[in-house]
């Protein structure tokens, strides 16, 4: 089984090993509740079992139609917000090159739409797009999301006018719920290929369901691999072999209590920006409600020691770091000599990049400590399809826990329902004429 190392040594200045014992019971409930699916959300636990109950048969039809898209398209937009796109464009990144936009075979090239209302992203993109052979993979559990349902408007107009209709159809993949929404009736009447999310399976616990597999299968990554990874992760962690997932909740869980009310993500490799993304819905979305819930923030490091480190070195003391480290790069770069030497970095001719990092990340871990930042240190092995299953389980399982332990539901979402009322009422949707009134009045 590839390696999640969890160490919280570096945590206990602010909560003692025996606070953490004291906690034992408590996450021992919440790992029961989980399990035997008997707390609140208990109708969203699909994604516990997901990895083993992933048949290969699902497997081989994706990447069937991988395959196909990657025949026919030199770009692929895969549409979707929030659990919709964030757990994808994770694993792309952590697995891609970035000057090939994420393919390694530089085709088909996969972009994102769906995620913001940006105008100008969009004409951008339709220009992208404009005269290039492309597909789209639409997702959206509800298929009613408005921010993906408008780019998907744009651009299934703009590949039908293109290549007509019936080509159009062929291109297009969509990824929704079985039976209800607009994008189910639509891929229906279209004869779009679909995949189903699970009814159990909320949106930002579905990256190992066809939503992050067809977008990764697309790119050329082993998509077998990423579930191999989460499946043995799943079942460590299930038959209670593997605590680490446990560790992980009780001691953030410790840190909270102790007041500090920020977590922040640190990784030092630029690979693992998007993962933090995906980290952070996770999080921030299962935890923050009832008024309570750590706040989950990320920074890339070094790039972000040159803005962001400042104020973790010296700033308010109510946060606490879990960095990600990852042990072996996959490639070797060497930093030459110079004869010149006019920057003076010849002591460091020779030496591998990934040293010289290395050294900025223990640097940075032990300043941080001394200045009063509690540490937790995530250890893999390096960025695989393997390890990047496994990885995505561990932090899915840590943070059913963790929501439990900290006493809210963490599969729902009702906050985020806040704004969507307020936008279409001023935007005067059909339905919402009191409301329409109402914000009209308060806004003058
Ligand atoms: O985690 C969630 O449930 C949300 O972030 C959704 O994934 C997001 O709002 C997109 O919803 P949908 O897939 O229904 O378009």
């Amino acid at each position: 089984m590839s390696n999640i190392h969890v160490n919280i040594t570096d945590a206990l200045g602010t909560v003692s090993q025996k606070a953490i014992e004291a906690m034992a019971s408590e996450v021992r409930e919440s790992v029961a509740t989980l399990v035997e699916g008997t707390g609140a959300g208990n109708d969203f636990l699909g994604w516990v079992r997901l990895p083993e109950n992933t048949p290969d048969s699902l497997v081989d039809d994706i990447n069937a139609t991988a395959a196909r898209l990657r025949g026919e398209c030199e770009v692929v937009v895969v549409v979707g917000i929030g659990g919709s796109y964030l757990g994808a464009k994770a694993v792309l990144e952590a697995l891609g090159n970035p000057f090939d936009v994420y393919n390694k075979d530089a085709r088909p090239q996969i972009v994102f739409a769906g995620h913001n209302i940006g105008e100008d992203y969009l004409h951008d993109l339709q220009q992208y797009l404009d005269g290039k052979q492309f597909g789209i993979v639409v997702i959206s559990k509800s298929g009613t999301t408005t921010e993906p349902a408008i780019a998907f408007r744009l651009l299934k107009a703009q590949l039908e006018a293109a290549v007509g209709r019936d080509t159009a159809a062929r291109r297009i993949v969509a990824i929704t719920d079985a039976k209800r929404g607009a994008l189910r009736t639509l891929a229906t009447e279209e004869g779009y290929t679909t995949y189903v999310i699970d009814d159990n399976v909320g949106g930002r616990f579905s990256v190992l369901s066809p939503v992050g597999l067809l977008p990764i299968a697309i790119a050329g990554h082993d998509i077998k691999a990423l579930l191999d990874g989460a499946r043995e992760r799943q079942k460590a962690i299930l038959s209670g072999a593997d605590k680490s997932a446990e560790v992980y909740a009780t001691t953030r869980n410790a840190l909270y209590r102790a007041g500090k009310k920020i977590e922040i993500l640190v990784n030092y490799n630029p690979r693992l920006h998007y993962f933090a993304e995906w980290w952070k819905q996770l999080y921030g979305e299962s935890e923050g409600k009832d008024h309570k819930g750590i706040f989950p923030a990320a920074v890339d490091f070094s790039t972000d020691l040159h803005s962001m480190g400042q104020w973790i070195q010296d700033g308010e003391r109510s946060i606490f770091e879990t960095v990600i480290s990852v042990s072996k790069v996959d490639h070797e770069v060497r930093i030459p000599s110079d004869e010149a030497n006019l920057d003076g970095l010849n002591f460091l001719a020779g030496k591998r990049v990934d040293e010289v990092n290395k050294m900025a990340e223990l640097g940075t871990r032990l300043a941080h400590i001394d200045g009063g930042v509690p540490n937790i240190l995530i250890t893999i092995d390096a960025l695989t399809e393997r390890t990047l299953g496994s990885l995505i389980y561990f932090f899915e399982a840590a943070c059913g826990i963790s929501g439990y332990m900290l006493g809210v539901n963490p599969f729902n979402q009702p906050g985020v329902e806040a704004y969507k009322r307020n936008m279409f009422a001023l935007l005067a949707k059909p339905g919402y004429e009191e409301e329409t009134k109402a914000i009209r009045e308060r806004i003058g």
